[in-house]
C-alpha cells in the first residue's frame, strides 16, 4: 500500500554553510526518535550527509530508520521518492542540496512538500537569504499551478543563546523578510557533536548512562537540542 502521508522536506539555500546538512540531520534525529523512517536523499557532490551516515553505521551508530543515498543524477530524485511512496517505506524523505543552491534546487523544489533555508543572524546571510527567496517567488511564477508549490520556511540558525543587541535586530528584521518559523535554532555544541558522533536522541541517551556524572550532566543539553528539533519540524508541518 502507498504512503500517502509521505512527507518530503528538502533544505535549500543560496548560501552555502548556512546549516542544511545540521538543520537535515537534527530533523532526522528527531524523526528517529518518534520511531520515523526516513530517507534521506544527498545531492550534494560532497557527499557530507551520506558520508556522515556511513561513518555512523561503521561505528554502530547507525540506526534502521535511517537510510541516507547519495544522488548521482536527478531523475534518481523522483525515483526514490516514488518507490518509497508506492513501497510505504519511509515516513519522511529529506533533500540535501549542495552549497550554493544551483541547479539542482528548481528540480528538488518541485519534489517537495515543505522546502527550509536556514539563514543565520548576519547581514551576509539575510542578503543571500533574500536571493533565495526572490529564486522561490520566481519558481511560483513559472509555475502552471502554484498550490501544488511546497511550503517554503526559514529557519533561523545558530542563534546565540545570549542574544546581543545586533541579533535581536536581526531577529526582527528575518521576520519581517522571510517565512521564519518560530523556532530559533540555537549555536550549540551538541549540533557539533551530532556531526561527529551520531544522532541526537542516541548521543543523550548514551549520556545520561555515562558513569561519569560530569558526563552526565551533559545529557540534558542534548534532549534540548532534540526538542529543538522536534519543534522546528511540528512547525514545518504545520505551517
Ligand atoms: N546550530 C548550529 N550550532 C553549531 N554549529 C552549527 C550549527 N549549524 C551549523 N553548524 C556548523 O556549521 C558548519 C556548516 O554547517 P553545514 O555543513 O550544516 O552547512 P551547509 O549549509 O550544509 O553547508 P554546505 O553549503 O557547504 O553544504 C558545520 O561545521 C556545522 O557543524
Ligand atoms: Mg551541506
Amino acid at each position: 500500500m502507498a504512503n500517502e502521508n509521505l512527507v518530503v522536506i528538502g533544505a535549500i539555500a543560496r548560501k552555502g554553510g548556512a546549516g542544511k546538512t545540521t538543520v537535515l540531520k537534527a530533523l532526522m534525529s528527531a524523526c528517529v526518535a518518534s520511531d520515523k523512517r526516513c530517507l534521506a536523499l544527498d545531492t550534494d557532490p560532497q557527499r557530507a550527509l551520506f558520508d556522515w551516515a556511513e561513518q555512523l553505521k561503521k561505528t554502530g551508530a547507525g540506526h534502521p530508520n535511517l537510510v541516507v543515498r547519495h544522488i548521482e543524477r536527478t531523475d534518481q530524485i523522483e525515483e526514490e521518492i516514488a518507490a518509497a511512496y508506492e513501497g510505504d517505506t519511509a515516513d519522511f524523505v529529506f533533500i540535501d542540496t549542495p552549497g550554493e543552491g544551483g541547479d539542482w534546487a528548481d528540480l528538488v523544489a518541485v519534489q517537495c512538500d515543505h522546502i527550509i533555508t536556514p539563514i543565520m543572524l548576519s547581514d551576509t546571510d539575510m542578503r543571500i537569504g533574500q536571493q533565495t527567496l526572490e529564486w522561490f517567488e520566481r519558481l511560483k511564477a513559472r509555475a502552471d499551478d502554484p498550490s501544488l508549490l511546497p511550503k517554503h520556511h526559514a529557519v533561523l540558525n545558530r542563534v546565540r543563546l545570549k542574544t546581543t543587541k545586533g541579533d535581536e535586530e536581526l531577529l526582527l528584521r528575518a521576520t519581517e523578510l522571510f517565512p521564519v518559523i518560530n523556532t530559533l535554532i540555537l549555536d550549540r555544541n551538541q549540533y557539533v557533536e551530532m556531526d561527529r558522533h551520531g544522532l541526537l536522541h542516541d548521543l543523550a541517551r548514551l549520556k545520561a548512562a555515562d558513569k561519569n556524572a560530569l558526563v552526565r550532566v551533559h545529557a540534558k543539553h542534548f534532549f534540548e537540542a532534540l526538542e529543538e528539533a522536534k519543534d522546528v519540524l511540528n512547525e514545518i508541518l504545520e505551517g
